[in-house]
């Protein structure tokens, strides 16, 4: 560790390809030099400041700063604030400088610590920040944490502090987000920056169907295997706002934070205050290179899993759409035994098994098996799948309340409200106040209690509303309070419980970001089981999250959000893509469907080792799209067409192979197929029969270059393929 207080520091910090230079100046405010591409000598930044190099502007301030990494309101730095702080309405000028740094190495890692504060005597606040920037080398991820210390003697409102503040080179000219809403999520949605610059906000007190709480800044040539993107993720379930505005320098910059509804935090003297940190990752490999940064991070350090690693993922079958509230001992027993017949491995009871939970008007708090549905309780159904094989998952929505349940007719003032208004219920449910230390002691303890009673080793921890309202009995705003008690819940039930794992679902994709995966194994990616719905939500989910933690379930045809239907192969091939599950009775397969389902399920089982650790990337055919996942000597494709054919021959698939073996042999297999070719003679049956028999050899190269020759199919048709060494020679 170096510490430091000297003029003009620049400090760079190093992941494998990107880089971060910051300058340091005791007494001025910290600003950057780069964040991008990683830069071996800095000759020019060394000796030439960017102030140095500018000219004062005509109308301009008569100051120039560089580059803010935290710019403040009132003080003349024209930049959209970062930090918005007053007290009381008064004193909202604030002027962060540079008084002390400290570097920290470890193996994995390059980080810097900025020390700011305030430097007025006038005013009557007295602010100071830390902003710690670590590189992590391995991932190329750079995440930034920052907290506000209120070093003065009275009561401090905060208004906005944004997590990180992050230049974007001009010509990363386009923003891509992701739109969404129920059942259609991670919808990605690109377009160019413009001179007034792009916003999202978040208000609905969950991470949200609408705005997930990421971005990617990109180059207008950026595709998804080539050009320059910046990947921003903020790691939090809650409100939020991305912002990118023009800088007068010509950049832009990235600002992203919680959003903090009207008086929701106050700093009382001596408070130090943390906001979720914001994670970016600069890749020069498209799209799929900062996402394959991004899953490759939440697969090192995000997820946290029993024992420190990932056990196989087990195929699922999830009860919701089979029964949905009609839990039937009998029927949840066939169940069970045609799913274990078909290969299925955890067994999870859905929304329907507590008492007063005909449908979705009531019950929901009270956390206890409904004595007529379950007049022995939960054991003997777990008993029963336990003996088939599969493990046991139950569901659960503890933050959530209806008013017709005990737990309401009791604890009327459990839930977040605004006294003297309507409720303003959604799916006619209420949401509990985690905040008060009796409400999430009831839930701990009832969960705690089921949990130990019953061999249960999985929760799908359900979310099903945004919040409104969210007023404690004092009417202060609780949305980021109720965050932070969530998970607090949450980490305290996996102290108490470590080996069993938790599913993040709010209806569907609704709370998916690094701040709940800390306390989670796996997200409910959508409740749409349409296969062809399916592969835009998936793939958009991908961009940031790795599959193995996208749960992707084979659902009925017709699936019930849509009332489409595709072949059961189709509707397979897209789930062997996630971590596979079934969400369908099963019971009404006949025996074809059955094998053919069971036949994909073993597909996944012997290939999830590659699924589910590889790299991914995918891109676009003319008719739809391709996923592929590598590791060092296996390789899996899959080439989904989803619409009519642009021409009448297939373009080959260039694949963007990167193997580590030196084999240059490789052999194509098909593995499995959905749908029919569009071919009037013999000539493509045969060389998809040659793929499927023996398999076609290749080189690297002609994969890469040449690409991967597939028929043209017909509409919600698929093709998956092996690709692996023939003679390998890998270590
Ligand atoms: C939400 C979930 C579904 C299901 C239902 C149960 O919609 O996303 O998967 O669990 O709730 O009510």
């Amino acid at each position: 560790m170096t510490q430091s207080s000297t003029p003009h520091t620049l400090m760079q910090i190093n992941g494998r390809h990107s880089c971060a230079i910051i300058q340091f100046q005791k007494g001025a405010i910290p600003t950057w030099r780069h964040y991008g591409a990683r830069i071996q000598h800095t000759a020019l930044v060394k000796k030439w400041s960017d102030t140095a190099i500018w000219r004062m502007p005509n109308s301009s301030m008569d100051r120039m700063d560089g580059i803010p990494l935290l710019p403040c309101f009132g003080n003349g730095v024209m930049h959209v604030p970062a930090l918005l702080a007053h007290q009381d309405g008064r004193d909202a000028v604030q002027e962060l400088v540079c008084q002390s740094y400290e570097q920290n190495n470890t193996d994995s890692t390059e980080s810097l610590v900025l020390h700011l504060a305030d430097n007025t005597s006038q005013s009557q606040i007295s602010l100071a920040a830390e902003i710690t920037l670590t590189m992590h080398r391995e991932t190329d991820v750079l995440s930034i944490q920052t907290r506000i210390i209120n070093s003065g003697n009275s009561v401090l409102q905060l208004d906005k502090i944004a997590s990180g503040v992050v230049p974007i080179a001009a010509h990363l000219s386009e923003v891509a987000s992701f739109h969404g809403l129920w059942a259609h999520e991670f919808q990605m949605q690109r377009s160019p920056l413009g001179r007034t610059g792009w916003q999202m906000q978040n208000r609905q007190g969950r991470s949200s169907h609408e705005h997930p709480p990421a971005c990617f800044l990109l180059e207008p040539t950026t595709s998804d295997h080539a050009g320059q993107a910046i990947a921003a993720h903020l790691a939090w379930s809650g409100n939020h706002q991305f912002s990118v505005d023009p800088h007068l320098s010509g950049c832009c910059l990235l600002q992203a934070g919680e959003w903090f509804a009207p008086g929701e935090v106050r700093l009382t003297p001596g408070d130090s205050f943390e906001v979720a940190p914001l994670h970016v990752s600069w890749s020069d490999k498209g799209l799929n290179g900062a996402s394959q940064q991004l899953h490759q991070h939440a697969r090192l350090l995000v997820l946290q899993w029993h024992n420190g690693s990932m056990s196989p993922r087990p195929v699922h079958l999830n009860t919701w759409e089979a029964v949905y509230w009609n839990h039937d001992l009998p029927v949840l027993y066939e169940l069970a035994e045609r799913a274990a017949s078909i290969g299925i491995e955890r067994f999870v009871l859905d929304d329907g098994w507590f008492p007063g939970r005909p449908n979705d008007r009531s019950g929901l708090g009270d956390w206890w098996p409904d004595p007529l549905k379950y007049p022995d309780g939960l054991q003997p159904l777990i008993d029963h799948v336990l003996k088939l094989g599969m493990g046991f998952g139950l569901w659960v929505e503890p933050e959530m309340v209806n008013p017709d349940s005990e737990l309401f007719r009791q604890h009327p003032d459990w839930a977040l409200q605004s006294s003297g208004r309507d409720l303003q219920t959604s799916r006619y449910q209420l949401v509990l106040n985690l905040s008060l230390p009796e409400v999430s002691n009831y839930l701990f303890c009832k969960i705690s209690h089921l949990l130990s009673q019953h061999p249960i080793s999985y929760l799908k921890w359900d979310m099903n509303r945004d919040l409104a309202q969210a007023q404690n009995a004092e009417g202060r705003m609780m949305y980021r309070a109720q965050v932070h008690a969530l998970y607090g819940l949450l980490s305290q039930l996996r102290q108490a419980h470590p080996n069993v794992e938790i599913e993040s679902c709010a209806s569907g994709g609704g709370r998916m970001d690094w701040g709940v995966l800390q306390y989670s194994h796996r997200f409910w990616t959508s409740d749409n089981n349409d296969a062809v719905s399916r592969v835009s939500i998936q793939g958009g989910a991908l961009r940031l999250f790795p599959l193995e933690i996208l749960g992707a379930h084979v659902g009925p045809a017709p699936a019930h959000s849509t009332g489409r239907a595709q072949s059961m192969d189709f509707r397979c091939a897209v789930a062997l893509f996630g971590h596979m599950g079934v969400e369908a009775d099963v019971r009404k397969l006949d025996d074809a469907q059955a094998s053919i389902l069971s036949r994909w399920i073993g597909l996944y089982k012997q290939w999830r080792h590659v699924l589910h650790h590889g790299r991914f990337s995918q891109g676009q055919t003319a008719n739809g799209v391709w996923w592929m996942v590598q590791t060092q000597d296996q390789t899996i494709v899959g080439v989904f067409t989803l619409d009519h054919p642009q021409s009448l021959h297939h373009a080959p698939i260039r694949l963007p192979l990167m193997f580590a073996s030196d084999s240059t042999q490789w052999c194509v297999r098909l593995l499995g197929r959905a749908g029919h070719e569009r071919a009037r003679g013999e000539a493509t049956t045969l060389w998809l029969d040659a793929l499927q028999a023996d398999g076609v050899i290749y080189t690297v190269d002609e994969l890469q270059h040449l690409g991967l020759n597939v028929p043209n199919m017909n509409p919600e048709s698929a093709l998956v393929f092996s690709i692996e060494a023939c003679n390998p020679t890998y270590p």
